[in-house]
C-alpha cells in the first residue's frame, strides 16, 4: 500500500499546497456517501483539520464494495483535484481509483447531525472522530508545543517529576493512594494497615503537583519547568475540576514573586498568541460553532497589563462592591470562584493577580510576610474561568518552614528532604502551576473540562 505518499487534507484545503490538476492520495473516513447509478459523492475526513473533502465518482457501479463505503468506512481514494463548481468548497477530488479498507456498519453511531457532548462522553473511542473533538484534540497537541517553546527559547529545562510519591505536596489530602496490598485482606500490625509490607514499603500516592521535586532541580540547574499529569481526589463536581489533569510549573532560583508574576502573564500571553495565529483553522471552528467571543477573549487578554492587587485589596473591593454573594467574604476566608469572577469580569474587566493571601488559608511552602499573617502567595485570576494559575515565593529560611509545615499538622519525618535545600545553599526561589485543562477551556470556549480532555476523569467516570 502506497501508505506513505498520501496527501493530509490539510495540505490541500487549509494549506492551500496542492495545485488543481495534482493527484494526491487521500487516506481517511467517510463523512457522507451519496450513491446513485451514475455516480457518487464521497465526503472524507483524515483528521488533520475540521474540513472535509469531497471525491466525486463517476463510474460507482465498477467500484468493488461501494455498498459498504458508508458513513464511518476508512478508504484511500485517489484523482485528480478539480476546482468545485459547488458551493462550500473551493476543491473536490475527480475519483480514479477509491477502496473500502475498513468497513462501519449500521451500529455505527456518529451521524451528520450534531451529538451533544454528554453522549458523545460515552463514547470516547469515537469521539475525536467528531468536528469538535478532532479540533480539540488538534489545538490540545499544538498547545502543549507552544508550551515547550516558551521555556525552552527562554533557557528553562524540562524536569520529569515522578507520578507516583510519598508527599502531599498541597497538604490537603487530595490523594490517591498507589497500592498493591489486597484490599480484602491487607497485613495488619496493631489493628492497623501495615504499610511496609506494600510495594514500596512505605504509603505511596499518586501526586498532585511536581512543584517540592521541582524546587530540588531549580536550586541545582537553575530555571526549570515540569510538565505533566496530576491527580487530585477531590469530590468537586465542577465543570472546571477534574481528578486527573496536567499542570505545568516553572521554578525559578534566586527569583522574588513580581518576577514570578511577571513570568506568569508573559507566559499566558504567549499562549494565547499562539493559540490565534498558529491554530486559526481551529480557532475559527471554535469561534463559529461554540463561542462567538472566544478571539475577542484572548485578544483582550493579550492586549491587557494583568493588574496587580493584595488579597487584603481585593476583600475590601468585595465588600464595597454591594453584591451578594453566595459565599459572604471577610478578611481570612478563600475567594470562592463568584469572586474571583466580579473582581476580573466586573471590577478590573480584565485578568488580575491577587497576591499575599492570609497564611491560614495556604500551603505550608509559601514565604511568610514580615507582616507574618500573610504568604507570598499569587493567584492569576481570568475573566470566565476564575483562578487559572496558583503560584508562590517559596518560604527558603528553614526554621520557618519547619514552624509551618508543624503549623499546617504535616509531619516533619516526610519532608527531611525537601528542608535539606533550605541548609545547604538556600536561595530565594518561586514558581507557580498552571493548569493545562483549563487553559484549554479557555482558548476553545468549551465549557466543560471534561470536553478538554480525550479522556475526563472525574467523581464516578475512569471508563476507558
Ligand atoms: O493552585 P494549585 O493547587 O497550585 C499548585 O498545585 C502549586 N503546587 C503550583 C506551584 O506553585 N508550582 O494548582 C495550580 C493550577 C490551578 O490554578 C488550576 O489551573 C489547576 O492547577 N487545577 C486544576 N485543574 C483542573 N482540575 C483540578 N481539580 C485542578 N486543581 C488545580
Ligand atoms: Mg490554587
Amino acid at each position: 500500500m502506497d501508505y506513505f505518499t498520501r496527501t493530509k487534507i490539510r495540505s490541500i484545503i487549509v494549506e492551500d499546497r496542492i495545485k488543481p490538476g495534482e493527484r494526491p492520495i487521500i487516506l481517511g473516513w467517510v463523512r457522507t456517501a451519496r450513491v446513485s447509478k451514475n455516480v457518487a459523492f464521497v465526503e472524507v475526513n483524515d483528521g488533520s483539520c475540521v474540513g472535509n473533502i469531497q471525491g466525486v465518482v463517476n463510474n460507482p457501479e465498477s467500484i468493488p464494495n461501494i455498498e459498504k463505503i458508508t458513513t464511518g468506512s476508512s478508504v484511500r481514494m485517489v484523482g485528480k483535484l478539480i476546482e468545485s463548481p459547488a458551493k462550500g468548497q473551493k476543491y473536490e477530488i475527480s475519483v480514479e481509483e477509491i477502496e473500502l479498507i475498513g468497513e462501519a456498519d449500521q451500529t455505527y453511531v456518529l451521524q451528520k447531525k450534531r451529538h451533544g457532548f454528554e453522549f458523545l462522553r460515552e463514547i470516547a473511542h469515537l469521539r475525536p472522530r467528531t468536528n469538535t473533538f478532532g479540533a480539540v484534540n488538534r489545538i490540545r497537541s499544538k498547545l502543549a508545543y507552544a508550551v515547550h517553546k516558551f521555556y525552552q527559547e527562554r533557557g528553562f529545562y524540562y524536569i520529569h517529576t515522578p507520578i507516583i510519591t510519598a508527599s502531599d505536596c498541597e497538604g490537603a489530602g487530595q490523594l490517591f493512594r498507589v497500592t498493591t496490598l489486597d484490599m480484602n485482606n491487607p497485613p495488619r500490625v496493631d489493628g492497623k494497615i501495615n504499610y511496609s509490607e506494600d510495594f514500596f514499603s512505605s504509603e505511596a500516592y499518586l501526586t498532585v503537583s511536581g512543584q517540592l521535586e521541582g524546587e530540588l532541580l531549580a536550586t541545582a540547574i537553575g530555571d526549570i519547568y515540569t510538565f505533566g499529569p496530576t491527580f487530585r481526589a477531590e469530590n468537586s463536581n465542577t465543570p472546571r475540576h477534574a481528578a486527573e489533569f496536567w499542570m505545568i510549573e516553572p521554578e525559578m532560583a534566586f527569583c522574588e514573586l513580581p518576577e514570578s508574576m511577571q513570568l506568569a502573564e508573559d507566559f499566558l500571553k504567549f499562549i494565547f498568541e499562539y493559540a490565534l495565529t498558529e491554530c486559526s483553522d481551529d480557532m475559527d471552528f471554535f469561534a463559529a460553532r461554540i463561542d462567538n467571543t472566544v478571539r475577542d477573549t484572548l485578544e483582550k487578554v493579550i492586549k491587557s497589563e494583568f493588574v496587580r492587587i493584595t488579597y487584603t485589596e481585593a476583600v475590601s473591593i468585595l465588600e464595597k462592591s454591594g453584591r451578594k454573594f453566595e459565599f459572604p467574604v471577610s478578611w481570612g476566608s478563600d475567594l470562592q470562584s463568584e469572586h474571583e469572577r466580579y473582581l476580573t469580569e466586573e471590577y478590573f474587566k480584565g485578568p488580575a493577580i491577587v497576591y499575599d493571601y492570609p497564611r491560614s488559608i495556604k500551603a505550608f511552602y509559601m514565604r511568610v510576610n514580615d507582616d507574618g499573617r500573610t504568604v507570598r502567595a499569587m493567584d492569576v485570576l481570568v475573566p470566565k474561568i476564575g483562578e487559572i494559575i496558583g503560584g508562590s515565593e517559596r518560604e527558603h529560611r528553614h526554621d520557618v518552614l519547619v514552624e509551618r509545615i508543624k503549623e499546617c499538622g504535616l509531619n516533619l519525618d516526610n519532608y527531611g528532604w525537601y528542608l535539606d535545600i533550605r541548609k545547604y545553599g538556600t536561595v530565594p526561589h518561586a514558581g507557580f502551576g498552571l493548569g493545562f485543562d483549563r487553559t484549554l477551556m479557555y482558548v476553545t470556549g468549551m465549557a466543560n473540562i471534561r470536553d478538554v480532555a480525550p479522556f475526563p476523569r472525574v467523581p464516578r467516570w475512569a471508563k476507558f
